[in-house]
């Protein structure tokens, strides 16, 4: 599969949610960026998954989640392992390795603007996304977030899906429900083999 190439439609079962514009500064895609240290060039060896899929991987999903590890959490318990898919993790701290991610993804993210839409998605998944080595492998993007903070709710997710043209799959609160669960493995486990 080539990059940029099967963004298609959601399958049913993954709740889609409409895309809605907003300022991030996430660079739009096919913004290209100059290679001109070592360090650049070492951004293009892949990553290794933190969970790897057992077989023959079919897709993988990437996740942020900050020190209180509600998507963490929630990530491990769809063990998306089992299921053909891949999982990498954003790292967290500016020192960590960067994350290089060179297969079809979905990206995880939680929502941090604190209410303010524009500030929604956190600063270590603007990085990833901003690498256009990564960003050519998007294919849709979970939200999670805080119903306390109304209009913001989830709000990460509609910026990333307008930037990278890509669905927004489902979205859901905090750690999520048992039924959030299923319908992230299951959803994705038929996106992927669509
Ligand atoms: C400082 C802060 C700002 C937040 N801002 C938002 C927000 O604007 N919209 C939203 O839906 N949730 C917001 N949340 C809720 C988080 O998205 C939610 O707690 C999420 O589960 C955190 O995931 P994590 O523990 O994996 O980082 C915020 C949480 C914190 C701590």
């Amino acid at each position: 599969m080539s990059p940029n190439t099967a963004a298609g439609a959601a399958d049913q079962s993954v709740t889609t949610v409409a895309a809605a514009s907003s300022a991030a500064s996430i660079a739009p895609s096919g913004e290209s960026e100059a290679r001109t240290t070592p360090a650049d060039a070492a951004r293009t060896i892949p990553s290794a998954p933190e969970y790897a899929a057992q077989g023959e991987p079919i897709g993988a999903l990437v996740y942020f989640s900050s020190a209180s590890e509600n998507t963490a959490r929630f990530v491990a318990g769809c063990h998306l392992e089992q299921h053909g898919i891949n999982v990498y993790r954003v790292p967290l701290r500016p020192a960590d390795p960067p994350l290089n991610v060179r297969e079809p993804y979905v990206i995880m993210v939680p929502t941090y603007g604190g209410g303010v839409i524009k500030k929604a998605v956190p600063i270590q998944v603007k990085r990833f996304l901003n690498d256009p080595e990564n960003r050519a492998w998007i294919r849709g993007v979970i939200a999670s977030g805080n119903t306390n903070f109304g209009e913001a709710y989830c709000a990460a997710g509609n910026i990333i899906s307008a930037k990278c043209h890509v669905p927004f799959l489902y979205k859901y609160e905090l750690m999520g429900t048992p039924e959030d669960t299923a319908a992230v493995r299951d959803g994705l486990t038929r996106f992927f083999a669509s």
